[in-house]
């Protein structure tokens, strides 16, 4: 006689049928005999629970890295349970709820989920998700968002962030407007990885991709616009606001023809006209969406607008030159690919050298030091040949870091004196560090960025 099959057993035959669904759904196609019997296996088993269970519904949730099944926790976790497990996790799904009524449809529709690629759902809300596809029979509930700030998170966060903007750049070229709620929640993940955590910006931005070069421009731009936010100690909310700016800031570029929103290269004084209305575009795009606040469409229309050199004229909005300066920092990116702080040192030490009059000075400065222009015994040469080795870097003032002597030169400053080299900004010569200017950005012209937009 055939024992009756324990709560163990079936939660483990739930499991590993649910698994091998999943797993069948992204090897076979729709329609397919293997497909078809493990989806009839897998609404079978979810029939005879429905039928015994007392609960109404079927929970399948993580726990820790196992599963718990209606309530039971496995004791073993069979082995493609566990990559079923890795899939959820990928998803930030901490528990599904599964209702008598599910039909196969909505299994098909969950697992399309579940095996969709990662970058396309990953800051997707999986019921969302569902209910537009009509599925009422099952629930999803997400674990909470970003709950370790690791760089493994940050980079499944980076990914969806691009499918997010891809989405929008699409939603603006044919309705002229976007949804704001998903960029302003993407700015939200994006900020509560990286503000407060010590990777630095440079690292942040090594994970750039290769391709869709603008909706990862946008994730880029976003980003480090955000974080200069918060160095400069604005509140929670300017902070999203400005990040939201950043993410949006070239959506006007969906106005434009592609072939020459990808163009690389000397564009023609027409195309140089064509590609400057894309601020201007984008500010219409951006007032024409409801909700949110008006500080996008604002940023979107300064974000090439340097600061004027009438000082009666007004000034673009602090959020606008962060963006402006998020915006040149990835653009250099681009030109000339770097990927260690070498090249982010040679590229800011490139923006103080070609672009001081693009840039409140300032905000410049600020921005230097947050990316890590010059850090915690750095080798530094200053303008009177001293050699000197820092010892803090300046928050407001990249170029006066204090520093060391290492070895005297023209400025009477003693071998193994600590200077603050902000105190010597206005002496007699001035004293500051030497940029440290790097070979790849030495042949670039200003115009090369501007031919970016
Ligand atoms: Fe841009
Ligand atoms: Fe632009």
């Amino acid at each position: 006689m055939a024992l009756a099959p324990t709560q163990q057993d079936t939660a483990r035959d739930l499991a590993q049928r649910l698994a091998g669904a999943n797993h069948s759904r992204r090897l076979y196609a729709k329609g397919s005999p293997v497909w078809q019997n493990t989806l009839d296996a897998l609404m079978n088993d979810l029939g005879n629970y429905f039928k015994a269970a007392s609960s109404g519904e079927l929970t399948v949730a993580l726990l820790g890295d196992g599963l718990a099944v209606g309530g039971i926790p496995l004791s073993k976790v069979p082995q493609n349970v566990i990559r079923f497990i890795a899939q959820l996790k990928l998803r930030d799904i901490e528990i599904i709820s599964i209702r008598p009524g599910c039909t196969p449809t909505d299994i098909e529709t969950l697992l399309s989920f579940l095996s969709a690629e990662t970058a396309e759902v990953a800051a997707v809300n999986a019921n969302t998700w569902l209910k537009e596809r009509g599925v009422e029979s099952i629930s999803i509930k997400h674990l909470k968002l970003m709950k370790t700030a690791g760089m493994g998170s940050f980079r499944e966060v980076y990914r969806a962030g691009s499918a997010v903007m891809r989405k929008q750049f699409d939603k603006a070229a044919q309705a002229g407007v976007v949804d704001l709620a998903p960029v302003m929640d993407l700015a939200k993940s994006l900020m509560s990885m990286v503000v407060g955590s010590d990777a630095p910006v440079a690292t942040l931005l090594a994970m750039r991709e290769r391709d869709d070069y603008s909706y990862i421009h946008s994730v880029n731009v976003g980003t480090i616009a955000g974080c200069q936010a918060a160095a400069l100690g604005l509140s929670e909310h300017e902070i999203q606001e400005i990040s939201t700016a950043g993410l949006l800031h070239d959506i006007g570029k969906t106005v434009l023809p592609p072939a020459l929103v990808t163009k690389r290269g000397p564009l023609t004084p027409q195309e140089i006209q064509m590609m400057a209305i894309h601020a201007a575009e984008g500010a219409k795009i951006l007032f024409a969406t409801q909700g949110g606040s008006r500080l996008p469409a604002i940023v979107a229309f300064e974000h090439h607008r340097p600061p004027p050199a009438d000082k009666t004229q007004p000034y673009p909005l602090i959020a606008s030159q962060l963006v402006a300066l998020a915006d040149t920092l990835d653009g250099l990116r681009t030109l000339r690919p770097f990927d260690n702080r070498d090249g982010m040192r040679g590229a800011i030490s490139w923006m103080f050298t070609k672009c001081r009059g693009r840039f409140n000075p300032y905000l410049l400065g600020r921005f230097a030091t947050m990316c890590g222009l010059f850090q915690k015994d750095d080798m530094v040469r200053l303008t009177t040949g001293e050699l000197a080795q820092v010892v803090e870097p300046h928050a407001e003032s990249a170029l006066h870091p204090t520093v060391e002597i290492i070895e005297q030169g023209d400025g009477g400053l003693d071998e193994g004196l600590i200077v603050d080299l902000t105190e010597f900004v206005r002496s007699n010569p001035p004293v500051g560090v030497v940029l440290p200017m790097s070979a790849a950005f030495e042949n670039l012209e200003l115009q090369e960025l501007d031919w970016l937009g």
